[in-house]
């Protein structure tokens, strides 16, 4: 059995979605949420679709669930979340999702952040915690579509290399190439390119993905 995965803000859009293939690949999926009663009927829905292993907890129970919890909640609240549950996080790998995403002249930009990046905010506030940035570009309806096969590419920015490693399983478990993109510092490009790939999107009415070309 794979280790377990903790996602706060699980009872979302992207939460839901990284729970949905994880435990269809055989993870048990911790959903916090800031409200149990939402988490435990997220968690109902997500094994529905996934005939896998999820609990619904609130946000402090998920942090102690699992060594690995991924935040999925809207930059507005990262900040607080964070800080809430600081100490129950120590000692954790903390992976973020989270996208400062603005609506700019029609299209999407990203809200700048002083910390040069949400996944850095997070490191800024949780010292005691090791931080990586991955499934920026991921969009929710891909995961939710069990039946999709994800032939694009899920970079990870991590700065130390075992912290890589086991977010790069988390990708092979949603049926997606992860591919090791160097240090947190790389984590503002990171959400920046899905206000591109969003505004790609509207642009063109399509899905699109990244895909790397030359990786070895
Ligand atoms: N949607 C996508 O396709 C996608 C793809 C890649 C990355 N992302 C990123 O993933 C994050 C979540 O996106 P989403 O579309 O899943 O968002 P969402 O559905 O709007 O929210 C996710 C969850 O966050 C919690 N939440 C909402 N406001 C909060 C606050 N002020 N403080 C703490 N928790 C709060 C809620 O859970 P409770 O009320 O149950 O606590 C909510 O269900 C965002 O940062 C987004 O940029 C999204």
């Amino acid at each position: 059995m794979e280790e377990p995965v903790a996602i706060l803000g699980g009872t979302g859009k992207e939460g839901r979605g990284l729970a949905a293939r994880w435990s269809r690949a055989g993870r048990r999926v911790v959903i916090g949420s800031r409200d149990p009663e939402r988490a435990v009927a997220a968690a109902a829905a997500v094994a529905a679709l996934s005939g896998g292993e999820v609990a619904g907890v609130d946000n402090a129970e998920a942090c102690a669930a699992a060594d690995t919890v991924v935040l999925a909640t809207p930059f507005e609240g990262l900040d607080a979340t964070v800080t809430t549950h600081a100490g129950a996080l120590r000692g954790r790998l903390v992976v973020s999702a989270v996208i400062p995403l603005q609506v700019v002249d029609g299209g999407f930009g990203t809200i700048p952040v002083p910390e040069g990046s949400a996944a850095e905010l997070v490191a800024a506030r949780l010292p005691g915690s090791r931080v990586a940035a991955a499934f920026h570009n991921i969009s929710y309806k891909l995961l939710m579509d069990l039946d999709h096969t994800l032939d694009e590419d899920i970079p990870v920015a991590a700065d130390a290399e075992a912290d890589r490693e086991v977010v790069l399983e988390l990708c092979r478990d949603l049926g997606a190439r992860g591919v090791a993109a160097g240090p947190l510092s790389l984590a503002h490009y990171l959400e920046g390119f899905t206000a591109v790939l969003l505004t790609l999107n509207k642009l063109h009415r399509s899905q699109a993905g990244i895909r790397f070309t030359g990786l070895r």
